[in-house]
């Protein structure tokens, strides 16, 4: 079935967006309001980028009534951020951080949080993720309705203890991490479920073959 992007309304556009790339990384994101208060919201519209420097993408949209997001108000005023990896322990205390709660209220308080000091940035990160990088934001990109995709540069990364194989060759232990993702709606996937692809170097793939491929 073809859809014609230009022809649907953004709704129907996001469901397909949101069904077909699948999983999405989920950025549990810790940001610092300029009252100094704490707020953390996940984000699917996530991904890395680039390696040099390490670069991550967050897709923030607006509020139904137009106004920002609280991570998109605070990033903007401080350009400061601190992406935590959800694992299945930390998935519940997601989801009560992504309710549309008012600015004043404190989302790492209502989850039941415990949060812990970042190095170079103001926002705290949380101590249960796996995974915390301490970013700083540079450029966002705004896109119509008062989207936000932001681009931030990761200062530091902090990895448990258990999930680091070997410190020296930067081995890591992926299903230790036991990462979530999204797919669509309330629909989770875990990451335990893998297979190995060896990449084929060129010098492998034999010249008869890509000749009769080209023909
Ligand atoms: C798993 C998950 C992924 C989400 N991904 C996004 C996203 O990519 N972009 C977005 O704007 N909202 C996303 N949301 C909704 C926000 O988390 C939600 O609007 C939150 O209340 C925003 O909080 P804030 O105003 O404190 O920033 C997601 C929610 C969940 C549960």
């Amino acid at each position: 079935m073809h859809f014609d992007c230009q022809k649907l309304e953004p709704r129907q556009c996001y469901k397909l967006l949101i069904s077909t790339v699948v999983p999405r990384p989920i950025a549990f994101v810790t940001t610092r309001g300029e009252d100094g208060k704490v707020n953390a919201a996940p984000f699917s519209f996530f991904n890395a980028m680039d390696y040099d420097p390490p670069v991550v993408v967050l897709g923030l949209e607006a509020r139904p009534d137009g106004r920002l997001k609280d991570t998109a108000a605070n990033i903007q005023a401080s350009g400061q951020f601190v992406v935590n990896i959800v694992d299945e322990d930390l998935a519940h205390q997601m989801n009560v951080s992504a309710i549309d709660f008012e600015p004043h209220i404190s989302e790492p308080m209502q989850a039941g949080l415990e949060l812990t000091d970042s190095i170079d940035v103001a926002p705290p990160r949380i101590a249960s993720s796996p995974v915390s990088m301490e970013c700083e934001k540079l450029v966002t990109v705004e896109l119509k309705n008062a989207r936000h995709v932001v681009l931030g540069e990761v200062l530091h990364f902090h990895v448990r203890d258990d999930i680091v194989i070997d410190p020296e060759h930067f081995h890591f232990d992926v299903e230790r991490l036991g990462a979530i993702g999204r797919l669509n709606a309330s629909r989770y996937t875990r990451t335990r479920d893998h297979f190995d692809l060896k990449r084929i170097h060129v010098d492998h793939w034999d010249t008869e073959t890509i000749s009769r491929r080209e023909e």
